[in-house]
């Protein structure tokens, strides 16, 4: 089995992204699946110049070129595609939208009806997999996802990708503090590393185990007030200076 995994915090490995991202593709890699992980920082993906020519002229090959020339085949050939971003005003990251944008060579220019809705065909060898979103946001509530997640399925949907799931982590910014004063939610990890499991062996991940890697890690008021504590921490440093 196929992984392809895109990471699109600029931090990268040293991101809150990673925390989970890397857990969960370890487990999918226990589970026997072939993982290739990708930072969006280090590839080069120009944003789509909307000429249409990957459909009107060269049918299926965009004329940019740049890193998506590599990558349009693995992404074609993967069983599982893994979206991993932390929430930018309420959204992916401006490198993962110029991904999935240029994603749109995959399919024809054509428009079908599909459950009475268009659509477009995919091209003819294209083999299209389930996609796994992974992603970790500053707020504390679970629903600051939901643009997100509303974006992401739909998505999945235009470009005949199957939604399989999602790994979010709110208040992700508490999980560095609580490695560095030792106390690191190991649950939460270890249920990213169970999910990638699951995914790999059963091609779906159990609502209880995504529970637990977006379980409550510390209450609301006590969360904005250390944050908030912090950034004056912060600011006060800066004025000193
Ligand atoms: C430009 C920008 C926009 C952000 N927008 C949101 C937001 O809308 N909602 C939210 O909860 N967090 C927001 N955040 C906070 C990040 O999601 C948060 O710091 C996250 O932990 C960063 O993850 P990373 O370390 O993987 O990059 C934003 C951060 C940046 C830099």
């Amino acid at each position: 089995m196929k992984v392809v995994a895109f990471n699109s915090s600029p931090k990268m490995d040293k991101s809150n992204t990673s925390l989970i991202l890397d857990p969960f593709l370890d487990g999918m890699r226990e589970a026997g699946a072939e993982v290739e992980l990708f930072y969006t920082k280090k590839l080069k993906i120009n944003p789509c110049q909307g000429e249409f020519n990957c459909w009107l002229k060269t049918p299926g090959v965009c004329f940019q070129k740049d890193d998506m020339q590599m990558l349009h085949p693995k992404i074609r050939e993967a069983d599982i595609l893994v979206f991993a971003t932390p929430v930018y005003v309420d959204g992916v990251s401006g490198p993962m939208k110029n991904l999935i944008d240029r994603m749109i060579p995959a399919v024809q220019a054509f428009f079908e009806l599909r459950d009475g809705h268009c659509r477009h065909p995919v091209h003819e060898g294209h083999k299209y997999g389930k996609m796994v979103l992974v992603s970790n946001c500053g707020f504390w509530e679970m629903d600051n996802f939901d643009p997100l997640l509303v974006h992401m399925k739909a998505f999945c949907k235009n470009l005949s990708l199957e939604f399989a799931g999602a790994l979010l982590r709110p208040h992700g910014s508490a999980l560095k503090p609580m490695i560095e004063m030792g106390v690191p939610p190991n649950d939460v990890f270890e249920a990213a590393g169970e999910a990638g499991r699951q995914m790999v062996r059963d091609g779906r991940m159990a609502t209880e185990t995504l529970n637990t890697v977006s379980r409550e890690l510390l209450p609301l008021e006590m969360y904005v007030q250390i944050v908030n504590q912090n950034f004056q921490r912060i600011l006060d440093a800066v004025e000193k200076e």
